[in-house]
């Protein structure tokens, strides 16, 4: 066997192999290969064992990790992706006393960056996008999700799903793509919201299946934004369509979207601050990813999703970033992670999991990404660091040493 690059030794290899997501007391366990290798060719992975299998073997690059571990690249399973725009003004509102929603009704928020997005042209709006996907890579996140749902009208909304594609075929990540129109009531139909609902429903939705431009339909459903009733009627059209689904839900109040997404048959909930026992037993049940995002919580001074009670419900917990200029303005798995483990109470081994194999599930891309398999493809990071306690043990450290994507070193640390 020849391959193009073989890291290797690998002092601590994580693989996350795992024929299913890994949820309860599974999630505390690690697959680790000690002194292993990975072999790469045309950017797949094609071996992975013990380093001494594959010692002496040809390769054009060799990347020495023996003093490092290795985990799969992060996937970023919920993300706003394009944006424009900076927001920071509505941080110090929120620490002066405002709320979110507050500054959204007031015409921030959501419809401020609807702004930026809206007066901005196609080409500009990709090369924000490819800035924000450069910054994800440099810090380890190999696939993300990205949205609509700034643009909240016909030309604008397929304008940020166009973005989205060209973005998968412009960078060397895997770009799963959301129509998220239903994000907020755009002000020109402040006084006929059913025309808005029709439009997603009769124009928008159909329009992106036909040209592939989005894989999943979410809706941001909560007092304020879309209500259940509108959230069931946007996401079966989906459905019909063959849309995965997703749902905002839970947020802010305890609104029954978490419910809703389990009943309806969701891929996923996302946020879940405010879910009660019986919503987290029924995504349980029916297998919803409950997507948690801590890094919202933390940017928002709220209290942290129950992280614990999902993890003992039996749900499939996956932690993604939520990254947008509003209420969550991080490139950083990392970071997301260090707070998923110090606010939300997750254990090193769960964070590691929740983003990875189990965020790739919520994305239904478990067969391309999330775990170092043969295979899949070669989406690696290389940490500075002999066991993954020690990501976090000295908090707040970058101890990313390397990048690679697609089979590609992308970054290194000098
Ligand atoms: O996931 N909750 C709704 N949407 C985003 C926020 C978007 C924004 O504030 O721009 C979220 O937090
Ligand atoms: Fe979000």
């Amino acid at each position: 066997m020849d391959f193009d690059t073989i890291i290797g030794p690998i002092g601590t290899l994580v693989t996350c192999q795992s024929n299913s997501p890994r949820k309860g007391e599974d999630l505390r366990d690690l697959p680790i290969i000690v002194d292993g290798a990975v072999g790469i060719k045309d950017g797949k992975i094609t071996f992975v064992g013990k380093y001494d299998e594959i010692a002496g073997q040809k390769a054009q690059k060799t990347i020495d990790a023996s003093k490092k571990m290795v985990l799969p690249g992060f996937v970023d399973c919920h993300t706003h992706i394009p944006f424009l725009g900076d927001r920071s003004n509505e941080m110090i509102m929120r620490f002066e006393g405002k709320t979110y929603m507050e500054i959204a009704k007031s015409g921030g928020g959501i419809l401020n960056t609807m702004g930026f997005v809206r007066y901005s042209s196609e080409q500009n709006l990709l090369e924000a996008a490819k800035k924000s996907a450069a910054r994800l890579l440099e810090n380890g996140t190999t696939t993300f999700e990205g949205k609509s749902g700034y643009g909240l009208d016909f030309d604008n909304e397929i304008k940020q799903l166009n973005v989205l594609k060209k973005l998968g075929s412009e960078t060397s990540q895997k770009v799963v793509s959301t129509c998220l129109s239903a994000h907020f009531l755009p002000p020109e139909y402040k006084e006929k919201r059913e025309k808005y609902i029709e439009m997603i429903t009769e124009k928008i939705l159909p329009f992106a299946a036909k040209n592939k431009l989005a894989d999943f339909v979410d809706v941001f459903c909560e007092n304020g934004a879309f209500t259940l009733a509108e959230t069931k009627e946007i996401l079966t059209k989906a459905k019909s369509l063959n849309f995965k689904t997703r749902v905002h839900a839970d947020e802010i109040e305890n609104y029954g979207g978490a419910k809703l997404a389990a009943e309806i048959g969701c891929v996923s909930a996302d946020h879940l601050l405010m879910a009660d026992d019986e919503a987290i037993e029924l995504l349980s049940e029916k297998g919803v990813v409950a997507v948690l995002l801590p890094a919202t919580a933390f940017f928002l001074r709220k209290p942290f999703a129950r992280a614990r009670k999902f993890i003992e419900k039996g749900c499939v917990i996956a932690v993604a970033s939520d990254l947008n200029p509003g209420s969550s303005y991080t490139y950083s798995m990392f970071q997301v992670l260090t707070v998923a483990v110090f606010g939300m109470g997750l254990f090193p081994e769960e964070a590691i999991w929740a983003s990875t194999l189990n965020a790739a599930f919520a994305l239904s891309v478990q067969n391309e990404v999330g775990s170092i398999e043969i295979g899949k493809r070669a989406d690696i990071t290389i940490w500075d660091v002999s066991h993954p306690i020690y990501l976090f043990y000295p908090f707040g450290e970058k101890s990313l040493s390397a990048v690679v994507s697609k089979g590609i070193l992308v970054y290194w640390k000098e």
